[in-house]
Parts: C-alpha cells; sequence; structure tokens
C-alpha cells in the first residue's frame, strides 16, 4: 500500500523544472489566445509547460492519468475516476503572466479514489513552493505553515477574484459579494491573480478567508489541501462539502469564518467542470499582441 511519498517527490522536482520554462519566458513577448471569454488568456508556454509535465510523470508512471487545464481547452473531457490521477494547471494566473504581473504558479494535485492525496503549488516568481501531503501537514519552502485560526469575520482578510467570466450576471453577482463582505466589515479583500495563490494565504495565515466561484478543478484541487492540512476548512460556497468540480470554493482559518462567508456570498450559476465535455472549446479564439508584450 503506497503513501505516495515518490509521487510527490517526483511531482515537486518535475514542478521545480518546468518553472524554469515560466520563468525564462515570463519577461518576453507572448503570442496570446483567447478562450471562453475575453479575459480567460492562453500562451503557448502554458500548453508547452502542461506537455512537459505530463509526459515527463507519463513516463515514470506509465497506468496513471491527468486532467490538464490546455488537455481540456483542447477538448478532453474532465474525468475523475479511482485511478492515480494528476490534476494539473500548467500556469494560475495566465493574464498576470502574460502581463508579467508577478503572481503565476505551477499547480498540480494528485488524487486516488477521489480524494487529494497531496498538492503542490509552485508560485514561481515569488520562489514559493507550497505542499501538503494528506495527513502530513502543510509547508511553505519545507517550514510547516498553519491558517490564522481566526474565528471573526470582521477581523478577517479576505482573498476573492473577480476571475475571466465577463456576463452581466457574473459581474454583478461578483462585484456585489465584494460589497456585501466590505460592509460586515471585514478588515479587507485582496486578489493577487491566481486562484492556487490567493487560495494558499489562507494557508500561511496571511489571510483568514478565501472564495471564488467559476474557478475549475485545476486552479484549486491542491491548495484546497494545502488550506486543510495547514488546519484551515474548506467548503462549498452555498456551505455544503467541498467539491472540486462544483467550481465554487471557500477556503477559511475556521468553520466560523467560512460559514460567515457562506452565508454572504451569492453565486451565479456554472457548470460543474465534469459535466460538459465541450466546456471549454477555443472557438472564439484570436490572436492578440498584448501591450507590446
Ligand atoms: C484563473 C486564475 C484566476 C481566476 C480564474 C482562473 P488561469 O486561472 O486562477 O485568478 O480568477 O477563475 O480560471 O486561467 O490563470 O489558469
Ligand atoms: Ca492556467
Amino acid at each position: 500500500m503506497s503513501d505516495w511519498t515518490d509521487c510527490l517527490n517526483f511531482g515537486l522536482k518535475v514542478t521545480k523544472e518546468a518553472s524554469e520554462i515560466v520563468l525564462s519566458a515570463f519577461h518576453r513577448q507572448k503570442e496570446v489566445k483567447l478562450k471562453s471569454s475575453p479575459a480567460d488568456l492562453v500562451t503557448e508556454t502554458d500548453q508547452r509547460v502542461e506537455r512537459v509535465l505530463i509526459s515527463a510523470i507519463r513516463d515514470k508512471y506509465p497506468l496513471h492519468r491527468f486532467i490538464g487545464e490546455e488537455s481540456v481547452a483542447a477538448g478532453e473531457r474532465v474525468v475523475l475516476t479511482d485511478e492515480p490521477t494528476w490534476i494539473i494547471d500548467p500556469i494560475d494566473g495566465t493574464v498576470n503572466f502574460v502581463h508579467r504581473f508577478p503572481f503565476v504558479a505551477i499547480s498540480i494535485a494528485f488524487a486516488v479514489n477521489k480524494q487529494t492525496e497531496f498538492g503542490i503549488v509552485y508560485s514561481v516568481v515569488e520562489d514559493k513552493m507550497f505542499h501538503a501531503q494528506r495527513g502530513r501537514g502543510s509547508f511553505l519552502n519545507g517550514e510547516r505553515q498553519t491558517a490564522s485560526g481566526q474565528t471573526d469575520i470582521n477581523r478577517c482578510v479576505v482573498v476573492t477574484e473577480i476571475g475571466s467570466e465577463r456576463d452581466d450576471l457574473a459581474l454583478s453577482t461578483m462585484t456585489s459579494n465584494i460589497f456585501r463582505l466590505l460592509k460586515l466589515p471585514v478588515h479587507g479583500v485582496r486578489a493577487l491573480g491566481t486562484a492556487a495563490v490567493d487560495m494558499c494565504q489562507v494557508a500561511t495565515g496571511g489571510a483568514d478567508g478565501y472564495y471564488h466561484i467559476g474557478m475549475h478543478c485545476w486552479d484549486i484541487a491542491a491548495s484546497a489541501l494545502i488550506v486543510t492540512e495547514a488546519g484551515g476548512v474548506v467548503m462549498d460556497t452555498d456551505g455544503s462539502s467541498f467539491d472540486m468540480m462544483s467550481r465554487k470554493v471557500i477556503a477559511a482559518s475556521s468553520s466560523a469564518v467560512a460559514v460567515s462567508i457562506s452565508q454572504v456570498v451569492q453565486a451565479f450559476p456554472c457548470r460543474r467542470d465534469d459535466e460538459d465535455p465541450a466546456r471549454c472549446v477555443c472557438g472564439a479564439a484570436g490572436v492578440t499582441a498584448v501591450n507590446g508584450v
């Protein structure tokens, strides 16, 4: 019976190696394509990093399965079985990457029997390696980390993202959620532009809460374990159990803060990641140079 430590160590190694591709492209001009919306971007580097990661992992573990953001964008289905599965976001924070805003991450979760066994989030420009293994704690650059334990929503820094949806319902829901949180009040609302790194802030204790609607399983599967292993909690925005496919998540320092956020936040309808085979067809794709980047 494996404890999957070998896979974790291999995941850490290939993540570090692949991060060199991201770093070396960070300051270069990028060719940008649009996916589901004008704010849902992909570059050749996203695709290359995913190919490199999957090919290295598949060479070593030929029977393992994969869910990768860019493979799904290219038409693959999101199917999480009981088999060992690597859930990969090659660049979380692609808009940041395109604009050289320095929060971009490689995020890898590894699930067996639909349970996440380990999670890796590497914030490449910051050189911060977050990881957690189920039952073995949560770490930042090898040092144990713990959530703040805060229970009072009025004393919280809450992180969120506006996301890439640009329809009226999504935008009005997102902005009114922020308004309602600020009115509670909370100490502050923050957004780094990468769901994976945002959520890891709860694991460090630097933020006390996080919520997001519309992200995907590859954005948050790894960081969800990184938060819970740091003593935090994760749940759906409607207060039900965390479901990495539901595209709605709260992460918090305590159950009390998670419940407080769930009482404020409203969701707009999102198709589950594992529901729609044609979720992310790049039909509206165009090629745009962004600000000379
Ligand atoms: C996005 C980022 C962003 C979040 C979006 C995600 P990507 O991921 O995590 O912060 O708001 O919902 O899709 O496209 O940069 O991998
Ligand atoms: Ca991505």
